[in-house]
């Protein structure tokens, strides 16, 4: 299965394309992990991309797309893969529509999880990822058993330097204008789109997304 995640950020995408990886046991390609694992080596292309994500603005199509490219290579992906964080615009979507292709495939399904910006802005600041092995908490909804420690591996949590309010106000209004309008691209070309409410429990909205993703 190919499946997009659409959502604005803090909608939930990481936390449910993780959980539906798992489940489906297929990769999630999430172009922006693998921009922040390259802001973190420090190379040349993390570089370019950081200026572009402190500023909560979309980094360029042409860096995106060859990192997408080689996430879709790897064997690990053969079998299908959850997008998450991609495509963000009508070029990405059409792109990745060209690319599946090359692979005898197609998008099956897209999710958009729905989340009011209040509710978002409010998460936004109470999110904590492990910089060492990607695990995302929250202080107020799903925190670490110890304060500022990955449960996991026990790295030091970190907060993301694009989730301060009026940078994710900004993401908000580019959401807005550059990817929600791909839902009525999916729409229009036969794809079909399953809106859920992500307001609600993690595992509420998990249960949900199974069921309509079952055949
Ligand atoms: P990216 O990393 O993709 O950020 P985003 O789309 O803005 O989404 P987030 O990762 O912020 O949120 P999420 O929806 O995954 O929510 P999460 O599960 O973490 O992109 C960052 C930047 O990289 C972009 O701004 C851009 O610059 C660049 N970029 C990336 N891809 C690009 C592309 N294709 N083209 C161009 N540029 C690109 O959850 C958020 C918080 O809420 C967590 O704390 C979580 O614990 C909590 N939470 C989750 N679910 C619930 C729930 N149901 N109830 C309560 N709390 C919840």
């Amino acid at each position: 299965m190919d499946l997009i995640l659409l959502g604005a950020p803090g909608a939930g995408k990481g936390t449910q394309g993780a959980l539906l990886a798992e489940r489906l046991g297929v990769p999630k390609i999430a172009t922006g992990d693998i921009l922040r694992d390259a802001v973190k080596r420090g190379t040349e292309l993390g570089l370019e991309a950081k200026r572009y994500m402190d500023a909560g603005e979309l980094v360029p199509d042409s860096v995106v797309f060859g990192l997408v490219r080689d996430a879709l290579d790897a064997p690990a992906a053969a079998g299908g893969a959850i997008f998450d964080g991609f495509p963000r615009n009508a070029a990405q979507a059409e792109t990745l529509d060209s690319i599946l292709g090359e692979h005898a495939r197609r998008v099956d399904a897209v999710v958009q999880i729905d989340v009011p910006d209040e509710a978002i802005v409010r998460r936004m600041s109470g999110r904590r990822s492990c910089p060492d092995c990607g695990r995302v908490y929250n202080v107020y909804t799903d925190p670490p058993k110890a304060e500022g420690v990955c449960d996991a591996c026990g790295g030091a949590l970190a907060q993301r330097t694009d989730d301060r309010e009026e940078t994710v106000r900004h993401r908000l209004e580019v959401y807005r204008t550059a990817t929600a309008p791909l839902v009525a691209f999916y729409e229009r070309t036969g794809r079909p789109v399953h809106t859920v409410d992500g307001d609600r429990p993690i595992e509420q909205v998990q249960a949900e997304l199974l069921g309509r993703l079952r055949p």
